[in-house]
């Protein structure tokens, strides 16, 4: 997700005021133990157990446009460490109509209840049969919910053509919280799994999803039903899939990924700059990280009306049409400029946020403080001759880093290297940078760049001093001593 104000304070909220209040209240009460139907609820924690692991989630999502909903079936292959009754995921809006479970090692299946408690946005399922210890088990949930019109969850959105004609498109936006309104699923950062998704749609419109297309069938019912490949371990935050009949256009890196850029077919001329730096971009950060992207294809998709600047879903992209599209007729250099900037912040997270991710909210700034970063790295290097970013990058005082770059550069790397398909919190970053950091020197004191969204996180025992402030960056200066013990957390942080 790109900075904006609206998403600073958003993510803000999530990280940590409203984390706070979700504690606060997380059933102390019994009313609040109750689930819907008035059994006790058997988790009364806003995070989820620990002891129940999801590895791999089967997806099958069937998108019918004429009613403007969808029907689910998930099947979620869990590992449980701990005996227990009951599985506790995540789950809004959604109506639970079907949940079985069978454990792997006898092939039996063993009856469940439902309970639900929508304050914490969690469906359990308990059975009189404990669960083992060290088995798993396949639990599946057929479920039915409206396409949303809020533009998270799986959400509709309508668009019209130059002829008149009304035209919709399903897509999903999951970040922070949302995945548990398009199936249910342990919506936690740090609980990455493999993901297989299935989409059923009718014969006007095609699916993408994060992965390449395995098969495409054609139904008896006339549907079309499109698998795609397994997900690498990722994050349910990260799960996308559109449903649409968008025009799109493609190139091929130097390495062999398909870069592919989708928009309406009426705009498909404005996708040529996209396409172009989509593929510099992605060859820029190969080799500054020194890891392959890991997927074969990278989509980026022009959404009508998104709200979002864009959102980073691994593999597919989603961006609001001013972040994408780029018509030479009629868009002025800014437009480039700002297109560039986004597609190369949204990339970056491909590493910083998809492949390491934050373990929990509070470490949001390490995405999108890196992200931010990383988008005038990348610009700078595509465009030297753009003296806004490069000014950008100045006034940030940025130049002392990109002359510290091969220090910067190996701490990012063996960062990357290290946390790959798992979790990362801000202190192992620190670490990884710790020597980088004291490169960070300008007029002999040390600049430490922070994420707005982070404005609490330089809490010194000595002052600070903000420098500049442009794009949610704020740059701290201070004594190299305090930048060398690391930056305590502040009080108000509750992961
Ligand atoms: C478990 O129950 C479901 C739903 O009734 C059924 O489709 C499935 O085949 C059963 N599995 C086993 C192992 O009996
Ligand atoms: C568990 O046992 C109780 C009491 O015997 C019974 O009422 C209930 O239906 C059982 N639940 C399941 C899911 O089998
Ligand atoms: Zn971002």
């Amino acid at each position: 997700m790109p900075i904006s104000l609206e998403v600073i304070f958003v993510l803000t909220m999530v990280g940590t005021s409203g984390m706070a209040l979700i504690r606060a209240d997380n059933c102390a009460s019994s009313e609040t133990c109750l689930a819907t139907n008035r059994m006790t609820f058997p988790w009364r924690s806003a995070r989820l157990p620990s002891f129940i692991v999801p590895e791999h989630y089967h997806l099958n999502i069937h998108v019918d446009f004429a009613t403007q909903t969808f029907k689910g079936q998930v099947k979620i292959l869990i590992a449980v460490t701990k005996c227990s009754r009951f599985i506790v995921l995540h789950s809004k809006n959604l109506n639970i109509c079907e949940a079985f479970l069978e454990a792997i090692h006898t092939q039996k299946n063993i009856s469940l209840q439902v309970l639900q408690a929508p304050k914490n946005e969690q469906v359990a399922f308990t059975s009189n049969t404990s669960l083992e210890a060290g088995r798993k088990y396949d639990l599946t949930i057929g479920y039915t919910a409206p396409l949303s019109t809020s533009f998270s969850g799986f959400y509709k959105v309508f668009y019209t053509t130059k002829s008149g004609a009304q035209r919709m498109l399903a897509a999903t936006h999951f970040e922070p919280t949302s995945a548990r309104k398009a199936f249910p699923c342990f919506d936690e950062p740090h609980m990455k799994a493999l993901f297989s998704v299935t989409v059923v749609h009718s014969q006007q419109n095609y699916a993408i999803s994060n992965m390449p297309m395995r098969t495409s069938l054609l139904r008896a019912d006339g549907l079309v039903e499109d698998h795609f490949l397994h997900s690498l371990k990722m994050s349910s935050y990260l799960v996308a899939f559109v449903v649409s009949d968008f025009a799109s256009r493609s190139a091929m890196s130097t390495r062999g990924i398909k870069v592919s850029v989708f928009a309406p077919s009426e705009q498909i001329s404005q996708t040529e700059h996209a396409l172009h730096i989509g593929v510099k971009i992605l060859e820029f950060f190969e080799e500054y990280f020194q890891i392959p992207y890991p997927i074969s294809k990278l989509d980026l998709v022009a959404i009508p009306n998104f709200e979002s600047g864009a959102m980073e879903n691994w593999g597919l992209i989603t961006f609001r049409e001013t972040s994408l599209l780029y018509d030479p007729e009629t868009s002025t250099g800014l437009n480039k400029i700002w297109v560039t900037l986004v597609t190369a912040h949204e990339i970056a997270h491909q590493w910083f946020g998809n492949l390491v991710t934050m373990a929990w909210w509070n470490d949001i700034w390490l995405n999108e403080g890196f992200a931010s970063y990383m988008e005038f790295v990348a610009t700078n290097h595509l465009r030297p001759e753009w003296s806004v970013v490069s000014k950008a990058l100045k006034q940030l005082s940025l130049s002392v880093i990109v002359n510290a770059q091969p220090v910067f550069r190996s701490g990012i790397q063996s960062y990357l290297r290290e946390h790959s398909y798992g979790n990362a919190q801000q202190d192992q970053l620190w670490q990884a940078l710790s020597k980088v950091i004291l490169f960070f020197t300008f007029n002999g004191q040390s600049v430490l760049l922070a994420h707005r969204g982070a404005r609490a996180l330089p809490h010194c025992n000595e002052p600070t001093t903000e420098k500049t402030k442009t794009r949610g960056f704020t740059a701290y200066v201070n004594h190299i001593t305090v930048l060398q013990y690391g930056i305590p957390r502040p009080p108000d942080y509750t992961a």
